[in-house]
């Protein structure tokens, strides 16, 4: 597998997204970024190409960490009475299919609303705060020690976050939110501040693709049950309304972050991709290009058994 070429090809794509500019500090990043890493972790190699090592804010992807630690914590059954695993088939931070349903529980933990209520579920312990909990949590799933929160970025999602906040105090009033709505939405707002690399990101995906056990070291980081779970909602709502799209274009189960993070769990690879240009959806434009080349190319595609 020729990691460059297949960047060279995916690049072409970069020019059709854009960066996410509702949040003012990542309408900074340059788009014209795409790197890859990529963690076999049956025959223990890596290898990466691009932008590998450049950091980056992780954004919805910490959608997929804040799940797990909330499934380990409070269990499976609790969780998924608090939020569901459907698709929306809206945008990632609709608030229209609560209201229309007359649903009080969000639809899937990915879209901003589910999220939000994940968030809200992990409460101070031993004097840590849920910020501090989901960082130490990211380091160590992410086999990253460096993961650290951006305050910019941070003040930036904060100061312009309205939508989230609507939808914050509208699960506030249904009686979904179990802590107050500010303190729900400091945590959601932080853990999108995080800023990762590709390689954080492929271990990530290394773990859920090792069935929760980190290939580095052996240890169980979240139990099968979370791994699967997790797993099957990032195929069916990962990528948002395009989810459907990319199940038959890659097979995959795959989450987007607007920072332009991608993470995978293929059989046997863990993979990060990162190119800040999006689509329509929020999805990395060339980001999905180049994952879609990868899984013809290393035969990654579930469905096709
Ligand atoms: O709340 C937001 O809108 C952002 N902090 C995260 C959204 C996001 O990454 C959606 N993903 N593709």
């Amino acid at each position: 597998m020729n990691l460059e070429e297949a960047i060279q090809n995916s690049w072409r794509r970069i020019d059709e997204g854009q960066v996410a500019t509702y949040i003012p500090a990542l309408a900074d990043v340059d788009p014209y970024q795409l790197g890859v890493y990529l963690f076999n972790i049956k025959d223990n190699k890596r290898v990466c190409a691009g932008a590998a090592q450049t950091r980056f804010a992780i954004e919805s992807v910490s959608k997929v960490i804040s799940l797990l630690y909330a499934i380990e914590h409070l269990g499976l059954t609790t969780v998924n009475q608090r939020v569901g695993t459907r698709q929306t088939g809206f945008a990632f931070n609709t608030i229209l299919n609560m209201e229309i349903t007359r649903e009080t529980k969000p639809l899937n933990p990915f879209v901003n609303s589910g999220a939000i209520v994940i968030s809200s579920l992990i409460t101070e312990e031993n004097g840590q705060s849920p910020v501090d909990q989901l960082l130490a949590f990211t380091r160590k799933i992410c086999h990253d020690p460096q993961v650290s929160l951006n305050e910019e970025i941070y003040q930036s999602e904060a100061r312009t976050g309205d939508m989230n906040r609507s939808l914050a105090y509208y699960l506030k009033a249904k009686g979904t939110l179990t802590r107050s709505a500010t303190s729900s939405l400091e945590t959601y707002f932080k853990q999108c501040s995080f800023m990762v690399t590709c390689e954080s990101l492929a271990n990530l995906g290394a773990v859920l693709a090792n069935d929760g056990v980190a290939p580095w070291d052996g240890e169980r980081i979240v139990s099968s049950a979370a791994a699967t779970y997790a797993k099957s909602v990032m195929m069916t709502t990962g990528l948002y309304t395009e989810s459907g799209t990319y199940s038959v274009r890659i097979g995959v189960p795959t989450k987007s972050g607007v920072g332009g993070g991608l993470v995978a769990a293929a059989p046997n690879y863990g993979i990060g991709i990162f190119s800040p240009a999006l689509d329509q959806a929020g999805n990395s434009i060339a980001g999905l290009d180049l994952l879609e080349r990868l899984s013809q190319q290393l035969h990654l595609d579930i469905f096709k058994y």
